[in-house]
C-alpha cells in the first residue's frame, strides 16, 4: 500500500507535517501539526495550521487520525486545533507518562496535571498497529531524542519523528531528559531494517551544508548508505561518542519552554488562571 502523502513545511520552526492518505478513499492521517507561535508576544497564531485545514477541506478528506511522534520542543502542536476544524482522533506513544512526570516536576505543574496521558485520546504501544482507511499502520517505539518517540510505518512510509533527518544532516539530538545516544543507535536499527524501499520521511530539515533547498523524504536504502551519522556500518559506540559530543555544543530550542507545557498536555494550553487568563511558565535554572 502507497500512501498519499503531503508535506507542509513551517519555516518558522523547521517542521514538517504531513496529511497522509489512503490511495482508494478519503481516509486521512495527520502527523506532527504546528500552532505557530510568537514567543516575545505571546500570541498564537493557526496560519500553518490553516493550510493543513484547507488542503484537506479541498480535497475532502476524512481525518481518522492526528499523531504525534513524540512531545516536541521546538515548536507548539495544532492537534486540538485541528481535532476541532477536521475531527479524528490524537494519538502519540504510551511512554508519553515518563515525559509528563519529568516535565510536571519541572514545571511545577501540582496534582491537577494528569500524568497518565489521559489528554490524548490513543495511547501506542510498541508493536500496536491502527488503521487510516484501508492502510495499516505500524507503531515502533523508538526511544533516544525522547523516551516516548514513536515511529508510524503506514504501509511503504515511515514517518520517523525525531530519529534520522535527512542523510547529508545525520540524526536527531539526544541530550534532552530521559535522551540517550545508544537508545537512539537502536531504534534507528530497528528502521534500518525496514524494507529499503520504505519511504523514509523526517519531522524535520535544516538544510546540510552545500544544499539549498529544504528536504523530507528519503529511503531506507538511502539512509542505510549515507547518513552521515550511522551509515555504512556506523558502530555503536562510535555514534555514542559523535552524538554525545556534538550535542554538548547545541544551544535549547528557542520554543522549548512554552513547547514542553503545551505539548505534554496533547496541545492544549494550561488551564486559565481565577481572571481567566492563560500563563505559561519560565522556570529559572531547571533546564
Ligand atoms: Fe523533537
Amino acid at each position: 500500500m502507497t500512501p498519499i502523502v503531503k508535506a507542509f513545511f513551517d519555516t518558522a520552526t523547521n517542521t514538517v507535517s504531513y496529511v497522509v492518505r489512503d490511495p482508494e478513499g478519503r481516509a486521512t492521517a495527520i502527523v506532527d501539526s504546528v500552532l505557530d507561535f510568537h514567543h516575545a508576544s505571546g500570541r498564537t497564531n493557526t496560519a500553518s495550521a490553516d493550510e493543513v485545514i484547507a488542503y484537506v477541506k479541498a480535497e475532502d478528506l476524512k481525518v481518522e487520525w492526528i499523531l504525534e511522534t513524540h512531545v516536541h520542543a521546538d515548536h507548539l502542536s495544532a492537534a486540538p486545533y485541528l481535532q476541532e476544524q477536521l475531527g479524528g482522533r490524537i494519538g502519540i506513544g504510551d511512554q508519553i507518562t515518563v515525559v509528563q512526570d519529568t516535565f510536571g516536576k519541572i514545571f511545577n505543574e501540582g496534582t491537577e496535571f494528569q500524568r497518565d496521558g489521559s489528554q490524548f485520546d490513543a495511547l501506542f504501544s510498541e508493536g500496536d498497529s491502527f488503521h487510516v482507511g484501508q492502510m495499516r499502520g505500524d507503531v515502533l517505539h523508538t526511544p533516544g531524542h525522547t523516551p516516548a518517540c514513536m515511529t508510524y510505518v503506514i504501509g511503504d512510509a515511515a514517518f520517523v519523528g525525531d530519529t534520522l533527518f535527512m542523510p547529508d544532516f545525520g540524526t536527531a539530538r539526544c541530550d534532552f531528559p530521559g535522551g540517550s545516544s545508544s537508545d537512539l543507535y537502536q531504534s534507528i536499527q530497528r528502521i534500518l531494517s525496514l524494507p529499503d524501499e520504505t519511504r523514509i520521511f523526517v519531522g524535520h530539515d535544516y538544510k546540510a551544508p552545500g544544499r539549498d533547498e529544504f528536504a523530507w523524504e528519503t529511503t531506507v536504502g538511502e539512509q542505510k548508505a549515507l547518513n552521515i551519522h550511522i551509515g555504512a556500518g556506523r558502530s555503536l559506540d562510535e555514534f555514542v561518542e559523535m552524538r554525545d559530543a556534538r550535542d554538548a555544543t547545541l544551544g535549547m530550542p528557542r520554543l522549548i519552554l512554552p513547547s514542553l507545557q503545551v505539548n505534554m498536555r496533547a496541545g492544549q494550553m494550561p488551564p486559565a488562571d481565577e481572571h481567566g487568563d492563560v500563563m505559561l511558565k519560565v522556570p529559572i535554572n531547571k533546564i
